[in-house]
């Protein structure tokens, strides 16, 4: 079968991708226990075991069922695994790892099959888009086991709760990683952009339709923070009573804060890890809504970016008037360039956790921002919408149905986030009061 792939260069990357995709997957449920694979650790999210059997469920219905015309292989998980099936809640009802498995191995058979004889020159949108897919519920997987893992280290007295091979450990090598020179109160640059045009969004084959079509924006001189906001930045907010005065909110922030009992970001340095061993103050906030990052922005007098503006910075290469698919340029995402998954090492994630924001300085964009992929999601300004000329694909439900303005689009991807989804154009979206995805932020000003 591989030499007949290795005809078409295309199939063949496309084999190696959805490989390499799936081992990382499997990675994530090794030797993970029946009650985790179910459990619900918060009731905004569905069990890990539903997003892996639903990543088998997306891959049928688009390859075999709409593509190659197939019945559907298991009708009796239509209802449990599709998107709009069964309420959050009822969800916890599974079939064991061991089935889901099977479920997943009997469908990717068939869609290799089906992939010798595919026209992929038709079908190459499609393909890469099931490996979005499951990248994206990849770390939808990640967050939801450490927030079960929270609620554990939480509930339990002490005692070492670490089931998979995400150990706190590796994140002690983010010390030396962190520059070491380097004291609180730095970070706090601000890179100037250029008035002028930039292309925005992507046309690529693995551009989902909310990043179509490439367009040019025209944006006037503003400033950007060269580094995301640090969890030793964030701690002056905390410690000028950030959460207790209304003055640095807006109405809609402060509305929603008064619903909450929150007064840190969930995802705080200090309450999970030893903070005297960790250069953690390098660090960026990770776990805040987007009205703790409009807060914030407010008490230093600045304000969160557009996501123009975010892009820009990232992407745009004003020296050969062109656009970078990652900042660095266009080599694909290693271990040298960001914090992200490591599919190379075939390991969970590199780091399992955030590392200081200066780790990576293989990894500026053209302007001089560091750490703009990978480690943490960065909110913007801008609620997600659709790029003038937008048409939906696969479905309405994928992008489409979010232009609500409810959502507020997040870019760059986290220390969970897979490479296939590293790139300046992607688009994540979310409710702004959302703080359970590993998300920070970086300011802008005018
Ligand atoms: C882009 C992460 C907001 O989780 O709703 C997965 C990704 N869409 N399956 C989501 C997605 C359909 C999406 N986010
Ligand atoms: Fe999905």
């Amino acid at each position: 079968m591989r030499s007949k792939l290795s005809k078409s260069s295309v199939k063949e990357s496309i084999y190696q991708a959805f490989h390499e995709c799936r081992l990382i997957t499997f990675l994530l449920f090794q030797d993970m226990d029946e009650a985790t694979f179910s459990s619900q650790p918060d009731p905004d999210f569905s069990p890990v075991g539903w997003h892996l059997g639903h990543i088998a469920y997306i891959e049928s219905l688009w390859l075999l069922e709409h593509s190659a015309g197939s019945p559907c292989l298991f009708p009796q998980y239509r209802k449990l695994f599709a998107a709009d099936g069964l309420p959050k809640s009822e969800r916890i009802y599974l079939p064991n790892l061991k089935e889901i498995r099977y479920y997943l191995d009997t469908v990717r058979e068939k869609v290799l099959e089906y992939l010798e004889v595919a026209n992929i020159e038709q079908q190459e949108r499609l393909w890469r888009f099931l490996i979005q897919h499951e990248s994206q519920h990849y770390e939808i997987i990640s967050f939801v086991l450490e927030l079960d893992r929270r609620n554990e280290e939480l509930g339990a007295p002490s005692g070492d709760k670490r089931r998979w091979g995400i150990e706190r450990e590796t994140s002690y090598s983010s010390v030396s990683l962190s520059s070491q020179s380097s004291k609180l109160g730095t970070f706090t640059e601000m890179i100037q952009i250029p008035s002028g045009e930039f292309e925005q969004g992507s046309n690529s084959s693995d551009a989902l339709d909310n990043e179509r079509p490439a367009h040019k924006v025209y944006l006037d001189t503003y400033l950007i923070d060269r580094y995301p906001v640090t969890c030793g930045q964030y701690r002056a907010f905390m410690e000028a009573g950030g959460y207790q005065n209304s003055h640095w909110w807006s109405e809609s922030g402060w509305q929603w804060l008064q619903t909450q009992s929150v007064t840190q970001p969930l995802y705080w340095c200090s309450d999970a890890y030893d903070s005297k061993l960790h250069g953690d103050d390098n660090h960026p906030v990770c776990g805040v809504s987007w009205y703790e990052a409009e807060a914030y922005s407010r008490f230093v007098g600045k304000r969160l970016p557009t996501e123009a503006e975010w892009e820009k910075a990232v992407s745009w290469d004003a020296r050969v008037n062109s656009h970078r698919t990652y900042p660095w340029g266009d080599e694909e995402p290693t271990a040298q360039h960001c914090n992200c998954v490591d599919v190379a090492r075939r390991r969970h994630h590199l780091i399992g956790n955030t590392t200081a924001v200066d780790a990576y300085p293989a990894g500026q964009s053209a302007y001089g921002l560091y750490d703009t992929l990978g480690n943490v999601w960065e909110w913007t300004a801008s609620w997600f919408d659709g790029y003038k000329g937008f048409q939906s694909y696969p479905y309405t439900g994928y992008s489409q149905v979010y232009f609500d303005h409810q959502h507020r689009v997040l870019k760059g991807g986290s220390w969970a986030t897979c490479p296939w989804v590293l790139r300046s154009s992607f688009r994540n979206w979310y409710h702004p009061g959302v703080r359970q995805i590993f998300a920070g932020f970086r300011c802008a000003a005018d």
